[in-house]
């Protein structure tokens, strides 16, 4: 997509998954591409990926959860492309628990530290560059931010904590040429189910997902750039989150009933 040729994006969480993704559905001659995640390994491979496609890529090793690392990551942005256009915050983590089983919630600090106020501290970072670029914010919450789901407790927190900051903002934002996206994707094949943590606070190391029938990483990317490149106020990737959106309204126990299907049924 060129859509964004001339523009500088950052994205967090940008070495797998639906960040990696989107930064190969960008890349391309002329667009610039900040690329920030923990392991630099798997960071700098997909900074080749994309500067195959022609695009220049700057890689920030860092940690969202850390409020430092996300003005240094934005610091680079604007030093290496001088602006800064849009700003993906993409990444995140999850649990996979009932909340009677978890006995150490550690793993609930944590699931706002990265999920929310990684977001929260990236977007302070970013703003004054955003609105001098009149830019975009792009949240990758979840459809988990828009309707509960069990065995996500924390994560549903966490994106509905998510959601509700961006939605304010984006009327504090009015009039400042600043727009906010919101991105709740259904189930997406990744890395972050297996990586997901267990009742007893590990990671569960194999997906549980049926990965043949949800969603592929690429196809979510295309339809984010796409919400990216119209400015869209919200993009809900499945028919069912769109249901659910309207639905949970009129019949909430329906939408509960969805809910706890999706994840039964692990698709
Ligand atoms: N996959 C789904 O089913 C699904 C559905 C709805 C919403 N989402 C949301 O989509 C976003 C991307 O998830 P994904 O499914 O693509 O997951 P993923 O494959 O696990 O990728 C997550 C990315 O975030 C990075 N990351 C994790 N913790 C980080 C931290 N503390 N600081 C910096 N980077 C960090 C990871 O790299 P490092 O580990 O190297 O840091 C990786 O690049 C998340 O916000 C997730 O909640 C996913």
């Amino acid at each position: 997509m060129d859509t964004f040729a001339g523009k500088s994006v950052l994205i967090t969480g940008a070495s797998e998954g639906i960040g990696r993704a989107l930064a190969l559905e960008l890349a391309a001659p002329a667009v610039s591409l900040t690329l920030t995640a923990r392991n630099a390994e798997r960071l700098e491979d997909a900074a080749s990926a994309c500067r195959a496609r022609g695009a220049a890529v700057e890689t920030v090793v860092m940690d969202v959860a850390v409020r430092a690392d996300c003005e240094r990551a934005v610091q680079r942005a604007l030093e290496r492309f001088g602006a800064l256009d849009v700003l993906v915050n993409n990444a995140g983590i999850t649990m996979w628990a009932r909340f009677e089983a978890v006995s150490d919630f550690s793993v609930y600090q944590r699931l706002l530290a990265v999920n929310y106020l990684g977001a929260v501290y990236m977007t302070a970072a970013a703003l004054p560059h955003l609105k001098h670029a009149r830019g975009l914010i792009v949240a990758v919450a979840s459809i988990a931010g828009i309707t509960g789901v069990p065995e996500r407790t924390g994560y549903a927190a966490s994106k509905h904590a998510m959601v509700g900051f961006f939605e304010s903002l984006r009327i504090e934002l009015d009039g400042s040429g600043v727009e906010v996206t919101v991105v709740a994707p259904d189930f997406v094949v990744s890395e972050i189910h297996r990586r997901a943590t267990g009742p007893d606070g590990r990671p569960l190391g194999a997906t549980p997902m049926q990965e043949t029938r949800i969603m592929t990483a690429p196809e979510c990317a295309r339809l984010i750039a796409r919400a990216m490149a119209r400015r869209q106020r919200i993009l809900i990737t499945s028919r069912r989150g769109r249901f659910v959106r309207w639905a949970r309204l009129i019949v909430p126990r329906v939408v509960d009933a969805a809910a706890a299907r999706a994840i039964r049924e692990r698709r």
